[in-house]
């Protein structure tokens, strides 16, 4: 389980980072051209703000203590090697940087690399309009419906999200009772089949991922809402009547929420939707030194 929470943990950070960059972005008024080297830019920044630190391990050998020499140890200097270097930015599907398996059976990419190698390949692909880059939706409707095509039955199957409608509320019994038919715009259905076809519609696939708007107010990303968890903590005025039936959601509900909806942004970026489980969790096998137990 830890694993897998690491690897989410950097997906959410990714979105607020996102959200701040996008704040701050110099409105230019030269539209067109500055608006894709705005991306340009944003593409590296990423790289040198999360990514760079992320992968210490690739650059500890790939600096030049070992293999071919193509990041170096200041993550300014790694970016210009990184691009020096023919065919390693591309995009996630095709791009050797998360793709290539190692003579070395050792020397792995984990999960958590995985992930923000493959968010920084998504920014570089759409901006330098490589091929295989996943189109940018114009619209939230747009942006939904891709999240929804790329919804996976086998992805919701293996993060157990039918589990989600039978959890429990403190005193008026499972979300189902009241949920199985939409209600709260919340589907929640016995069968998770269900539950799942309802959720790819609006306005139930809202409970799982939301439109982020940039300054100029036009679509950005889709980013998790985290509207179950959201709705768990909500508080209740003492002096209020009609409150949602209180209910704590566990810690494993919480991470299959999270892993589903992160799991499918990332197919997404890597059009691997079909495939299910990009990002290989090791349940089995030895744990990190300093996980902790
Ligand atoms: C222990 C040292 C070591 C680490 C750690 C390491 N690599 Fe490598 N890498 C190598 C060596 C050596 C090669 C040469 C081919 C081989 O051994 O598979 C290589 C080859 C590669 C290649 C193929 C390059 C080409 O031109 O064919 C890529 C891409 C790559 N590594 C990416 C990574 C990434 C990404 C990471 C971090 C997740 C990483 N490596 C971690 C040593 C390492
Ligand atoms: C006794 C009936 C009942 C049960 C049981 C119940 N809900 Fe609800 N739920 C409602 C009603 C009514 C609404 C709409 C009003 C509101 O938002 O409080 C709602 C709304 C919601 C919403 C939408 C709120 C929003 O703003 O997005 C979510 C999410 C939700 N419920 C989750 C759950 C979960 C998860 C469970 C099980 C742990 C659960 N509910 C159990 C009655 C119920």
């Amino acid at each position: 389980m830890s694993r897998i929470r690491a690897f989410l943990s950097v997906s959410s950070v990714v979105a607020v980072w996102a959200a701040v960059t996008t704040a701050c972005g110099s409105s230019s008024d030269d539209k067109g051209n500055s608006e894709a080297e705005e991306e340009r830019e944003k593409a590296r920044l990423y790289y040198v703000e999360r990514v760079h630190n992320a992968i210490g391990s690739c650059v500890g050998c790939h600096a030049g203590a070992s293999g071919p020499r193509f990041m170096a140890n200041e993550p300014d200097d790694s970016y210009v090697a990184l691009e020096r270097a023919v065919g390693l930015i591309a995009a996630p599907k095709t791009s050797p940087l998360v793709q290539y398996v190692h003579r070395d059976p050792a020397v792995v990419i984990n999960p958590e690399q995985r992930s923000v190698i493959t968010q920084w390949l998504s920014l570089e692909a759409t901006a330098r309009k490589l091929e295989g880059a996943v189109e940018k939706p114009k619209t939230i409707t747009e942006a939904y419906k891709q999240f929804a095509d790329c919804m996976n039955f086998d992805v919701w199957t293996y993060y157990r999200m039918g589990d989600l409608a039978f959890s429990q509320t403190d005193l008026e019994g499972p979300c189902m009772g009241c949920h199985s038919t939409g209600q709260g715009s919340a589907w929640l259905s016995a069968a998770p089949r269900e539950t799942f076809e309802k959720s790819r519609q609006f306005p139930f696939i809202q409970k799982l991922v939301v439109g982020q708007l940039n300054d100029k107010g036009s679509f950005e990303a889709l980013q998790p809402s985290k509207r179950f968890a959201a709705k768990a903590d909500e508080i209740c005025p003492p002096e209020s009547t009609s409150c949602h039936p209180r209910f704590g959601l566990p810690p494993n509900i919480r991470d299959a929420i999270d892993g589903f909806v992160d799991t499918t942004i990332q197919n997404l970026a890597t059009g691997t939707c079909a495939n299910g489980i990009v990002v290989p969790v090791m349940d089995a096998g030895p744990k990190d030194a300093g996980d902790g137990g």
